[in-house]
């Protein structure tokens, strides 16, 4: 299974803070947007990742994340020249994909819960082992801002809309989508759309119309946030905020994930750890490897 991370796009919703910093590298309470979804990618299990950006900010990423040594994993970059459509990851990213199915997050989505490794594993396996595309429902108070589905009367998917003015029900398709080998061939049937988009929302439509899709439903017990306005972006840091002063919960540290999947060692986990002694994150780090942070 591979992973894309699309962190491109202008962020003008949160100008000026995006004027010369991409979006997803603003802060969400303590680290950058970015180790949100990344982390989500680990706890996946995926280890082969491709971050998509704009030209003027991939070198950014790369300061931040390098190779992916330092999480275990393999981080490669590539320039989605212009925002051009989420769909069209699938089409820059035809190369690195080859014959793999293919988990796409997207860089501004926070996912949170009891129980998401699991989740997250069986979406993977089921994507990869049965050839179906997997994306994920929430319940949320303004669907009008994300892609809705349309349920029957026996809450079968009928469809899903892009952006509705009238939506169907209260349930927005996530950020997180998983794939089956040969995405990239359904998505180079994509068509631009009225905003002049290859919309993911079209991909999904595809799958469901050949009945290859499978919609989970996340439950209470899961956050999710689209972190894409000023007022969402100070939500999810106050929610982190509030998950570490409460708990001592650091959420979303891929050093940490790295070190308990077995896929870095306690040295490389401390050598992270020393290159942030100063912060709370560098001393969560130094307290992971010290056993002293229960699992
Ligand atoms: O967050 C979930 C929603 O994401 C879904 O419910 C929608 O179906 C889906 O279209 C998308 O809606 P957004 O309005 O949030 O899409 P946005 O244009 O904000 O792009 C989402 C992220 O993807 C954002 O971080 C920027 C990045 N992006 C977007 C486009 C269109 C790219 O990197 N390249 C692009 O071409």
């Amino acid at each position: 299974m591979k992973g894309i991370l699309l962190a491109g796009g202008n962020g003008t919703r949160l100008q000026p803070m995006t004027n010369v910093v991409s979006k997803h590298l603003l802060p969400v309470y303590d680290k950058p947007m970015i180790y949100y979804p990344l982390s989500t990618l680990l706890l996946a299990g995926i280890r082969e990742i491709l971050l998509i950006s704009t030209p003027a900010s991939l070198p950014d990423y790369r300061r931040l994340l390098g190779d992916g040594e330092a999480f275990g994993v393999r981080i490669t970059y590539l320039a989605q020249p212009s925002p051009d459509g989420i769909a069209q990851a699938f089409l820059l990213g035809r190369p690195f994909i080859g014959d793999d199915a293919c988990c796409l997050i997207l860089g501004d989505n926070l996912f949170y819960g009891n129980g998401m490794t699991q989740l997250l594993e069986d979406a993977g396996r089921e994507a990869a082992e049965k050839d179906r595309a997997v994306v994920f429902g929430c319940y949320v108070n303004d669907p009008g801002r994300f892609g809705v589905l349309a349920l029957d009367q026996d809450g079968k998917v009928a469809d899903i809309e892009e952006k509705p003015k009238a939506p169907k029900s209260n349930y927005a398709v996530t950020g997180l989508y998983f794939y089956p080998p040969g995405v990239s061939d359904l998505a180079s049937e994509l068509r631009p759309s009225a905003r002049n988009e290859l919309e993911i929302t079209s991909l999904n439509q595809l799958y469901l119309r050949q009945g290859r899709l499978s919609v989970r439903l996340l439950g209470r017990g899961y956050t999710w946030m689209d972190v894409g306005t000023a007022d969402s972006l100070a939500q999810a840091s106050a929610f982190v905020q509030m998950l570490h002063a409460r708990q001592d919960a650091v959420i979303a540290a891929p050093e940490e994930i790295a070190y308990r999947k077995g896929w870095i060692s306690k040295a490389e986990l401390i050598a992270s750890a020393e290159k942030y002694a100063s912060s709370g994150y560098g001393a969560h780090l130094a307290e992971v490897a010290a056993g002293k942070i229960p699992y």
